[in-house]
């Protein structure tokens, strides 16, 4: 979700206006997968990197989070979204992580549109997560070297009952991965809008997925 930062800087606000504005453009973009039909969203709210930001805005993103969840865990209930997170969870300072629990465990049994948020998340942090998770089943004998496969690795990342994501949106231009599931993105196709986070609407969305609808997946094959 890239471009709050300079959203505000473009209009002489502080930074966490712009993740102000940010955060009414997750739930514009939650309601429009709905709508779509789309059955997975993962958003990537907070890096492992973004730690290394002034405390203010730090603080200032955690209590915005903590804000969204007292605000939309109710209307997530009542629309079958179910909130799942992903990364290092247990680095989130307490009252962002209890609301959290709160709505995923609130949310547990809705399945209409599964929203993903990672939070304190490194995709290479993921994988070295997982690897540790192997060598410990391998020194306790319950792996063996041939086990260990493509989808043997996916089911040790934090999104192993998650498919592949088909479709990657980057705002504000960014033409990089910026350590986002690594691992999952293999073959999935990339839309980059030059909108900044904060201004995107439902159809800038729909757009993307206009644009994804016309991609020929080939996977390496012809
Ligand atoms: C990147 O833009 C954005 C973030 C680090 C935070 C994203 C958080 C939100 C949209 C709000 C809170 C989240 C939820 C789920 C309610 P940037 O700050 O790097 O922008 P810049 O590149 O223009 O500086």
């Amino acid at each position: 979700m890239d471009g709050n930062g300079r959203w505000a800087q473009n209009r002489g606000l502080p930074r966490l206006k712009g993740h102000e504005q940010g955060s009414k453009s997750v739930g514009e973009c939650v309601e429009g997968c709905r709508d779509a039909g789309v059955k997975y969203l993962t958003l990537y709210a907070f890096s492992s990197e973004n730690w290394k930001r002034p405390a203010a805005e730090v603080t200032g993103l955690m209590m915005l989070l903590e804000r969204f969840l007292d605000q939309k865990t109710n209307e997530m209930l009542e629309k079958g979204v179910q909130l799942r997170a992903i990364g290092r969870l247990d680095e989130l300072p307490a009252p962002c992580r209890k609301r959290l629990d709160r709505a995923i465990t609130a949310t547990a049994g809705n399945d209409r549109l599964i929203l993903t948020l990672a939070l304190s998340y490194s995709g290479r942090t993921e994988i070295v997560d997982a690897v540790r998770e192997i060598v410990r089943e391998t020194a306790a004998g319950r792996v063996r070297e041939e086990d260990v496969t493509p989808e043997f690795i996916s089911a040790h990342l934090y999104t192993s009952d998650v498919p592949d994501p088909d479709l990657l949106i980057r705002t504000s231009g960014e033409l990089r991965l910026s350590n986002f599931l690594l691992w999952q993105l293999s073959y999935t196709e990339i839309h980059v809008t030059p909108k900044l986070w904060p201004d995107f609407t439902k159809a800038d969305l729909f757009a993307a997925i206009d644009d994804y609808s016309k991609r020929q997946r080939r996977y390496g094959g012809i």
